[in-house]
């Protein structure tokens, strides 16, 4: 090789039109920077002029990319060099021929981003390192060199093989270790040491190109029923899911900041990637063999059958090849990748097994062309594993990923004794960082403020029941190689349930703050003999006399809670992982004692009440040459001001402000402003450090901007009285709502607010206990947080719920199963097997009414059949029709169908819906207006 560098500098930008071009910094992501709009369809132009004067002749000069997105041509000189589709493979073009070596050369790489075009936020533009390598006319073939390695005979061997481009005259290749160690060391998670092979390339006794190769010695063997060895120790795949955003940064590469996201989520416990649902950035490899993580590196979501307009499966047939090898070969040296992921739930294998198979038979002969020694194995990560085509495909590869199906795999073990079973995709449980939503016995999934639930309570439809569920059903499995946890960081995109901008499904949020959940898993992960731990929460600071569900999680066997000098109790966790407490919120110090086998006590957590914002604390946290400079709060005597959202002017000495994130996926405004609302207590500057000094952070509150921080609520009998915090505070609206545990508005009652909107009371209509929300806006357009109390109807008797206004699907209230939370306040039907939804206590008067209108949002677009019946089946109802619902299915979107009923629905009765497919169902309600019921 005669010269390679990168080639990130000098480029300049322009979007739609190529003109009007501007300077630009590689990685770069074009989208990032509108928060309002991060999926605009586009045509972005990257221009840069190279010099190749030292270009000789019979070199070659050759253009890297690790990565763009998508679909991009590459013009040197007015002239096409070559294009490229998908947005997250490497490729190389080799420009020798289109440039001169008299002038400067014009590089100019036309990206087309198309929406609607991923389920996730991909960015656009060249989001990844450019390299230039000038190599002589015999080289090395880019990637050409495959090294593996095997222990026989109680020694390690490593073997080289290499692929040449010397115009057919003979050669030698040499490969050497750089490191002379006396005995290999393995690499290992615990231990991830890495070697280097020098590969010289000799012809005619001349030394033609010189390659380096980082490597490692280790085995990775996967079993039917123990799992997977990792240098022939067994090995749980303690895994998370990850998408490639990082936050505030966008999609552009900041090694950096993986490092920092790897390092959070190595304390967490975690020993393997998922790199879903696409390959990686060469740098998120290289961090993950030297940081000791095991990778599935995966490489599309999708085949033939476009998840959207604008996939990749528009390019599937004429580039897949290309990809297979791009992906393979940039990669298969890594000691970290363990399995290469040929899909995620590919709708191919689902709707015609003769064509998935052959599909999926074509790209596992792809693996084996690249990776012939097996360094990693191929598999497949798949929801479809209840139905029998993707079965036949999974019978194919034998090593398959299941999403979302633990209740299997006992079932396809023993009947599939060769299959190989491991997670790959569990969790989705949804939460975000410090909102709590009480009680946590209540699962609720939508909610007036948009957040999800940090409790343990916020479940979707498809995932599990909470974190502990997936922990300890893996964990119980003994044959399962482990799991991938959906996911382990916020991403951008994808904010099931809601219309906002980040995921919920991280135990991370963006700015890479840790959520609650993360200790559950650092608790089942970590080993309480390195590393004692103890978390609590929520936080502490609530409306005096609330119940409020106190959460211990830790990794030593006992914990014991405080508030004060009061004991609460002590558990005994033995192989759970938290344990629960429910206390009357009164202001004081909460704390929890984990002790070890031996009674001493071995790790601390507390949480203490706090008052006003008086001033905010940054505190620094260093990788390479990013700064991540965490602000908080504190109140007058020094205690953190853990659900403060103030808003913070930045102000930076020294450096570069990168991007301010809060992790709250509600927040619209710029990542690129200098301000921006503290989300319950934290906010992230990432700063780049100017060269060789120390970046400082101001931080200062804006006195313009004070958000109502909380709302105590007092209830006297059925009157509820709101006291607002600050008292300064600059905005003063609150919103009331009657609801029942899960949110919905309650049938017990209706609440009548006070001309100053600081009280309200309540209408009492039906026994049962109720819940007061009150929530400020503060200044956004929906409720910011809800504050609650609990209020106990009595002596009204049972109410009936009247059909003829919208009837929520969380107030289903007889069922078969076990039903899931639907989407805004429904209610979700199983995936396999039949669900009974039923509604008891409809009102329909005399009259009666025979028309039902239901709104639906199936996961699957296919047109069903479901059963409308009066009375549930199990207690002797009858079935009043089959009903047809070919509405297809908008990702989280409600279709409303309306039905002509054969009869009218008259009097006092239940209504029961059953399905044998999963649909969330918003609710519903009849027509017929004038029937209302007395
Ligand atoms: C899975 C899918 C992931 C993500 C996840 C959210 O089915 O593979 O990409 O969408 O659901 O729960």
């Amino acid at each position: 090789m005669i010269s390679d560098r990168l080639l990130n500098d000098g480029w300049t930008f322009a979007l739609d039109a190529p003109e009007g071009f501007a300077p630009v910094t590689l990685p770069h992501d074009w989208l990032i920077a509108d928060t309002r709009d991060l999926y605009r369809s586009g045509t972005g132009w990257y221009k840069r002029l190279l010099d190749a004067s030292a270009l000789q002749a019979g070199q070659r000069m050759l253009l890297r990319f690790d990565g763009v997105y998508m679909d991009s041509t590459l013009y040197v000189n007015g002239r096409e060099a070559g294009e490229w589709k998908y947005g997250y493979t490497a490729f190389t073009h080799d420009i020798t021929e289109f440039v001169d070596t008299g002038r400067p050369n014009e590089l100019l790489l036309r990206v087309r981003y198309q929406a609607p075009n991923s389920r996730w936020y991909t960015g656009a533009g060249i989001y990844r390192d450019v390299r230039l390598t000038v190599k002589n006319a015999c080289h090395f073939v880019p990637d050409g060199i495959y090294i593996t390695t095997d222990k026989r005979d109680g020694r390690w061997h490593y073997e080289a093989d290499a692929e040449v481009e010397t115009g057919g005259r003979p050669y030698e290749a040499r490969h050497t270790l750089m490191e002379a160690d006396e005995e290999i060391t393995v690499w290992d998670i615990l231990h991830p040491r890495l070697y280097t092979l020098r590969s010289e390339l000799w012809v005619a006794g001349r030394l033609e190109d010189t390659v380096y190769t980082r490597f490692g010695f280790r085995t990775a063997v996967f079993t039917p029923d123990e799992g997977f060895w990792l240098n022939g120790r067994r090995v749980k795949l303690n895994g998370v899911c990850l998408h490639h955003d990082l936050g505030a940064l966008g999609s552009a590469v900041y090694p950096d900041a993986i490092r920092r996201q790897l390092t959070l989520l190595k304390r967490m416990g975690v020993n393997a990637l998922r790199t879903a649902h696409n390959p990686p950035a060469q740098a998120l490899m290289e961090l993950a063999d030297e940081m000791g993580f095991l990778v599935m590196s995966e490489i599309l979501d999708m085949w033939r059958h476009p998840k959207n307009t604008y996939d990749y499966a528009r390019f599937f047939d004429a580039w897949i090849e290309r990809d297979m090898a791009a992906w393979i070969r940039r990669d298969r040296n890594h000691p970290s990748v363990i399995l290469w992921s040929v899909g995620n739930e590919i709708a191919d294998t689902h709707h015609d097994a003769r064509e998935g198979e052959e599909t999926l038979r074509l790209l596992m002969a792809l693996v084996r062309k690249h990776d012939p020694k097996a360094h990693a194995r191929p598999t497949f990560c798949t929801n479809y594993m209840p139905w029998p085509n993707t079965r036949q495909c999974a019978d194919v590869i034998k090593l398959i990923g299941y999403n979302y199906a633990e209740n299997l795999y006992a079932l396809h073990h023993a009947e599939h004794p060769d299959w190989i079973i491991f997670g790959g995709e569990t969790g989705s449980t949804v939460q975000s960082r410090g909102v709590y939503h009480f009680p946590l016995c209540q699962s609720t999934l939508a909610d007036d403020d948009l957040q999800c639930s940090a409790l343990g309570n916020s479940q979707t439809s498809w995932g599990a029941k909470n974190v502990e569920a997936c922990l300890y059903a893996d964990r119980d499995t003994l044959f399962s190689a482990g799991q991938f946890i959906w996911a382990g960081q916020d991403y951008i995109g994808e904010p099931t349930p809601y219309h906002t901008k980040n995921a919920y499904f991280g135990h991370i949020d963006t700015a890479g703050f840790p959520k609650d959940s993360y200790y559950l898993f650092q608790a089942a992960w970590t080993d309480v003999r390195q590393a004692p731990m103890a978390h609590l929460f929520p936080y502490w600071d609530f409306s005096p006399g609330q119940m409020i569900d106190v959460r211990v999680c830790s990794n030593a066997p006992r914990v014991a809670l405080f508030l004060d000098d009061e004991a609460l109790g002590e558990a005994v966790l033995g192989s759970r992982v938290a344990a629960d407490w429910r206390v009357p919120y009164r202001p004081g110090t909460l704390r929890a004692v984990a002790y070890g086998d031996n009674g001493e006590s071995v790790a601390e957590a507390c949480r203490q009440s706090f008052g006003e914002v008086s001033a905010l604390c940054v505190t620094y946290d260093t990788f390479g040459g990013l700064v991540f400079a965490a602000v908080t709060a504190a109140d007058a005597d020094g205690r953190s001001v853990e659900n403060a959202n103030r808003r913070v002017r930045i102000r930076v000495e020294n450096g570069e402000l990168l991007g301010l994130d809060n992790g709250d996926s509600t927040d619209r405004e710029s990542y690129r402003a200098d301000n921006k609302r503290l989300f319950n207590g934290r906010l992230l500057a990432i700063i780049r450090a100017a060269p060789g000094q120390k970046p400082r952070v101001t931080a200062a509150l804006d006195d313009a901007d004070i958000p109502i921080r909380k709302i105590e609520l007092t209830a006297e009998g059925y009157n509820i009285t709101a006291r607002i915090l600050p008292p300064e505070a600059t905005y003063t609206d609150l919103v009331w709502r009657l609801t029942d545990a899960g949110g919905i508005d309650s049938p017990l009652g209706e609440l009548r607010v006070s001309e100053d909107g600081l009280s309200a009371r309540i209408t009492p209509k039906g026994d049962g206990e109720v819940t007061v929300r009150c929530s400020p806006y503060n200044g956004l357009d929906h409720p910011a947080f809800i504050s609650q109390r609990t209020v106990r109807i009595t002596g009204m008797g049972k109410p009936l719920i009247d059909p003829y206004a919208f009837v929520a699907g969380g107030l289903c209230n007889a069922s078969n199963t076990e039903l899931t939370n639907g989407n805004e306040r429904g209610v979700a039907t199983m995936r396999d097997g039949e669900s009974h939804v039923g509604f008891r206590d409809l009102d329909f008067g005399e009259g009666g009414s025979d028309t039902l209108i239901l709104p639906l949002f199936p996961l699957d677009g296919a047109p069903f059949m479901f059963e409308i019946w009066e009375g549930m089946p199990s207690e002797g109802g009858a079935m009043i029709c089959e009903a047809r619902y070919d509405k297809g299915s908008v990702w989280n979107t409600y279709q409303e169908a309306s039905y002509k009923l054969p009869r009218k629905l008259r009097g006092v009765t239940c209504l029961c819906l059953v399905f044998r497919q999963k649909v969330h169902i918003k609710g519903f309600r009849f027509t017929g207006a004038d029937n209302h019921p007395a």
